[in-house]
């Protein structure tokens, strides 16, 4: 079954042919840092319109790229929400159209399940169930996975995202954006030892999160260094980043010993950071728990994710009715 999957939910226009949920055939994406650098963050109009004049280019070159022509297509994917309306509605809109005048299935998939099933696109996946952590600029959760379309939420951030943390704090050190490649980069000429940031567990027994007060306590050490923090970059953002990274895999790890399960997943954009997955694949040796991250491709948005969880739902017969909406959150 070959499905073509959209991703249109914050800054990146992509599109994905993937066949039986785990073989990605071809994925593109198209980032807008360019258009959002300048202003150090996404600005929705923008992206919006940065959508419409991406979404047909970026959807003939992943056709193009797995030699599949639209009469080979067997059902459309697409994101249908969290994320920004104006710029949800461009890929959902288009999805509609497309699966419509083809006269195929088509599906709106749960962003956040997208990042889930990213693991299944790689070889040797995790068996069912398991905990994951989903850490992106948007989301910071933890789930108990029980199957391809059904999790349980065991907590999430009270406030600020991993990602956005990231992304605030390369703000306040006037790094660039999105921060937390630059951070990632950065962080191996610090030393993490230096500058000891508070590691904001709230309750070690909590799966919940809360990030926005280690970004504060970064901007007091600036504040209260004016004039030599410059000099100390390097080792600001190390010891920001291993502050995070602790609390990450601390309850990562708590909630597969919770949970009784020998597997986790490490997935959203913030995967990619070298630090946590070196930090949760010893923390899960240690406690000899099997770990799946996948390639940093996969980590960041994309639209193989949404086709590889489409799949699923198409298996079990759920498709989109052409009433449907997007979403902006999760009530
Ligand atoms: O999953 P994603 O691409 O988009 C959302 O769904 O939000 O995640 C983007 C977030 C941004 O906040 C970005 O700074 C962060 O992921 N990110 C990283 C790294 N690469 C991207 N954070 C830490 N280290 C990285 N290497
Ligand atoms: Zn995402």
């Amino acid at each position: 079954m070959n499905i073509l999957g959209i991703e249109t939910s914050c800054d990146e226009t992509a599109a994905s042919v993937v066949k039986d949920g785990t073989t990605i055939l071809s994925s593109v994406v198209s980032s807008q840092v360019a258009v959002h650098h300048p202003y150090g963050g996404v600005v929705p109009e923008l992206a919006s319109r940065k959508h419409i004049e991406s979404v047909v280019p970026v959807i003939r070159e992943a056709l193009d790229k797995s030699d599949t022509s639209l009469s080979r297509l067997d059902a459309v994917a697409v994101t249908r929400g969290p994320g920004l309306v104006g710029a949800l509605l461009v890929g959902f809109s288009f999805a509609k159209a497309l699966a419509y005048g083809l006269d195929i299935p088509w599906v709106g998939v749960n962003h956040l399940e997208g990042h889930i099933n990213s693991v299944f696109l790689e070889a040797d996946p995790p068996p069912f169930p398991f905990v994951a952590l989903l850490a992106s600029g948007g989301h910071t959760s933890i789930y108990h996975v029980r199957s391809h379309t059904s999790n349980e939420l065991m907590g999430q951030t009270r406030d600020d995202a991993a990602g956005e943390a990231f992304d605030k704090v390369a703000k306040i050190l006037d790094l660039g954006y999105p921060g937390g490649n630059i951070i990632d980069e950065l962080s191996r000429q610090g030393d993490s030892r230096k500058i000891k940031f508070p590691r904001p567990y709230i309750q070690k027994s909590s799966f919940d999160f809360s990030f926005s007060g280690i970004k504060t306590a970064v901007n007091r050490h600036v504040m209260t260094h004016a004039d030599d923090f410059k000099g100390q970059i390097a080792d600001i953002v190390a010891g920001f980043q291993e502050a995070v990274v602790e609390v990450l895999s601390h309850k990562i790890i708590h909630a597969a010993r919770e949970k009784n399960c020998r597997h986790i997943a490490l997935v959203g954009g913030v995967a990619a950071n070298s630090r946590l997955r070196a930090k949760v694949k010893q923390d899960a040796e240690k406690n000899e728990l099997k770990v799946h991250i996948p390639s940093i491709h996969l980590c960041g948005d994309n639209a193989a994710m949404i086709a590889a969880a489409d799949y699923h739902y198409l298996k079990a017969g759920t498709v989109s009715n052409l009433g449907d909406d997007v979403f902006s959150r999760i009530m």
